[in-house]
């Protein structure tokens, strides 16, 4: 790959490096994690712990029968195999979170029992031993636009309202109309559908948990969660005890892109092991048994009308968007909210329709919503920029709003045209060829493609402590105490650097301490709410501290109550050049450049890191990540790494992230807008339009195989 690791389609001008590691100091739990002295939920020594083995529904629709767990409970080590016919099953609780049901199966995979033994392995191998009847029924996993079921959710996520609109789309996608003619030749119009298929978050560390009861009736629960407070209160909701006799701690998570925000059935199941069998009980589930306990991505089938005047103005954009959830659970996908945020057309519709299948219940993976919503949104503006021979970025710059489209409020702040402008200077976009397939780098062909990104920028009350320890001497040592999770991003760090800011001292000086429900309540690592929400609080309690030098603590409820009234949303832009074997279909992405305007930067190598990381996850989208829907069997199929193909070193030589140095007026205490998400928006898209560049082949599948660009 070296021919195209050095060779670029476009004359790169020097420009200014990426800032590298150094620049912005180190981890504050570095020498932990290379030494191996951090330990994950599954690693924490507990005396006396056994382990317990899922015991997963092998029909996605039906009812359990009998089960038989004599053979098991004969072999070795086996302590006790629980299933729903010697527990008490959880009434009125979520669905997934209910174990175990006695009856009803609603999908394949499906947490039933599991078995308890001395060992992991001697709790797998009699797993495989128990014999459980079901009575199948008919089942239904493929989701189709014209699907029977499709139906109208009361809300999508977010709390945002299902369909909005304004102004007049019929009239505006007929095109100019003049005494009721409509004029030919003037302007354009798309209509077009895109689909993508399940995504699955895949963490690098597996979901696991270690469960213990005291004498006293206490839970202490060691989980990889996003959020320590919000899965304390999830588990003693589910287990109906009061919060505070539940404590979850995680100092480390290796990762969830949100599969780890809420809690998954893992840890009731450890819990309700370790209370059955009366010892610790530790839980870590495989690979393959994440596909189904710790949610995906909806599949969606999205409809896109653009029309634009010939001037490239958008007369009217509808986005319709379907996509499916659980029979008992809803999670409705917000995938057109970002239609509603970025472009100024003079109409505007979007809608959502779910389906309920016999699937997992989906959920939150790095910018639910955005980032389906703006592979489809931003894929339609390069179509339309190509019916009307405009150029990508100009159409995007003229179509800039002075306000929120959909909402009419104000921008915090909204820098979308500078991210365009300066990426297009960095990528070195000026003179490009708009023509499909014409160039040529040996036997690849080459091309260009541009996109935007967008992602909401919210805050979450949260408390916070500082004290400032006994005095060593040199000025004394500060500790920030806040139930925040560090699920990779370097929030310990981030945080030790605000903290600093307000005390206007070294961040050498500052001990943050975190991943601990016992600590001041907080938010989780989730919809890129996090360094904005525990920021301010940090920020909030060090400005208490001040006043008597010693103790200092803040809750921001009131604060993050005064949010309202902005339209608060980061931008970006994203440019990627490829290369499309003809022969073969193979798609290479030599080079992806993003400049994004995300509030203040913190810490310029931890943002480096979440905005090449969320680009990373978006061009692993565009051309390899898709989870197999089996409808004969029901299920997912394909459940490992070795078939769910994610982007690794040898498919990403260049990816650069940079940003405009953005001052919010409207800003919050300590955080810039979040940074965790919108690096994954719209990347997909980019490489899309490049594809097209290159080969004239616009696919409109997810992802973009050498199967979907060879074929007739
Ligand atoms: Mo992120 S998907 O909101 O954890």
């Amino acid at each position: 790959m070296s021919e195209l690791a050095s060779e670029s389609v476009i004359a790169v001008r020097p420009r200014k490096r990426a800032p590298s590691a150094g620049e912005g100091g180190h981890r504050a739990e570095g020498r932990d994690k290379v030494t191996g002295a951090a330990r994950y939920a599954f690693e924490h020594p507990v005396a006396d712990a056994v382990y317990a083995y899922p015991l997963q529904a092998t029909i996605a629709s039906g009812q359990i029968g009998a089960l038989d767990a004599a053979e098991a409970l004969a072999m070795p080590g086996v302590i006790a195999v629980l299933w729903g016919g010697n527990t008490h099953p959880f009434e009125g609780k979520p669905f997934e979170l209910s174990l175990f049901s006695r009856s009803d199966v609603t999908y394949r995979g499906q947490l039933i029992g599991a078995v308890i033994a001395d060992t992991l392995e001697n709790a797998r191998a009699a797993a495989a031993a128990v014999h459980v009847d079901y009575t199948p029924a008919e089942h239904d996993v493929v989701l189709r636009a014209d699907h029977p079921g499709l139906y109208r959710p009361e809300t999508v996520n977010a709390r945002l309202p299902t369909d909005t609109g304004y102004g007049d789309v019929a009239a505006g996608l007929a095109g100019p109309v003049f005494a009721g003619t409509v004029l030919a030749n003037a302007g354009a119009r798309v209509d077009v559908t895109y689909t993508t298929p399940v995504h699955h978050n895949n963490p690098m560390e597996p979901h696991a948990a270690i469960a213990s009861w005291d004498s006293a009736g206490v839970l202490t629960i060691y989980d990889s969660t996003q959020g320590p407070s919000v899965d304390r209160d999830t588990i003693a909701a589910v287990l109906e005890l009061d919060p505070a006799r539940v404590r979850v701690i995680s100092p480390h998570v290796g990762g969830g892109f949100g599969s780890k925000a809420i809690t998954r059935p893992h840890a009731i199941l450890a819990a309700v092991a370790a209370r059955a069998v009366g010892r610790p009980v530790k839980v870590a589930l495989t690979r393959q048994q994440m596909f189904a306990l710790t949610g995906h991505r909806t599949p969606t089938i999205q409809h896109l009308e653009l029309a634009a005047d010939a001037d490239g103005r958008l007369a009217a954009v509808a986005h319709d968007v379907i996509e499916h959830t659980a029979t008992r659970t809803e999670f409705a996908e917000q995938t057109a909210a970002c239609t509603r945020v970025m472009y100024g057309a003079r109409a505007m519709r979007t809608t959502h329709r779910l389906a309920r299948l016999n699937v997992p219940a989906p959920s939150w993976m790095r910018a639910p919503g955005e980032t389906p919503g703006m592979y489809a949104l931003e894929s339609a503006m390069d179509e339309l920029a190509v019916a009307l021979g405009m150029d990508p970025v100009e159409l995007r710059v003229i179509n800039d709003p002075a306000a929120e489209p959909e909402s009419g409020l104000p921008f915090s702040s909204r820098n979308l045209i500078a991210c365009l402008r300066e990426g297009a200077d960095r990528f070195g976009w000026a003179g490009r060829d708009p023509r499909p397939g014409v160039r040529r780098r040996g036997r690849w062909l080459a091309g260009t493609g541009v996109a935007a990104s967008t992602y909401p920028a919210r805050r979450r009350p949260s408390k916070a402590t500082v004290d400032k320890l006994a005095d060593d001497g040199a000025g004394g040592e500060y500790e920030v105490r806040i139930a925040a999770a560090d699920i990779g991003t370097g929030a310990r760090t981030a945080l030790g650097e605000i903290a600093a800011c307000a005390l206007g001292v070294d961040a050498a000086r500052i001990r943050v301490v975190l991943g601990d429900s016992a600590l001041p309540d907080a938010p989780w690592a989730g919809g890129s709410i996090g360094t904005a929400s525990w920021g301010s609080a940090v920020a909030a309690a060090c400005e208490d501290l001040l006043k008597d030098g010693v103790h200092g603590g803040a809750d921001t409820t009131e604060d993050v109550a005064q949010d309202s009234g902005w339209a608060r949303h980061s931008f970006g832009a994203q440019f990627a050049e490829v290369l499309v074997d003809p022969l073969t279909g193979e798609v290479r992405v030599p080079r992806l450049l993003g400049v994004f305007a995300a509030g203040r930067i913190i810490d310029p190598v931890l943002a480096r890191s979440q905005f090449i990381g969320g680009m990373t996850m978006g061009l692993s989208m565009a051309l390899f990540e898709s989870t197999a829907v089996d409808a004969t069997a029901g299920g997912f199929v394909g459940m490992d790494l070795a078939q769910y193909h994610i982007a690794t070193c040898a498919d990403v030589p260049s990816v650069e992230a940079f940003w405009i140095e953005e001052e919010d007026p409207h800003r919050w205490p300590g955080g810039g807008k979040g940074i965790g998400e919108i690096g994954i928006t719209g990347t997909a898209a980019a490489i899309g339009n490049a594809v097209y560049h290159a080969t004239g082949r616009r696919v409109h599948d997810l992802p973009i195989t050498p199967a979907k660009l060879l074929s007739p």
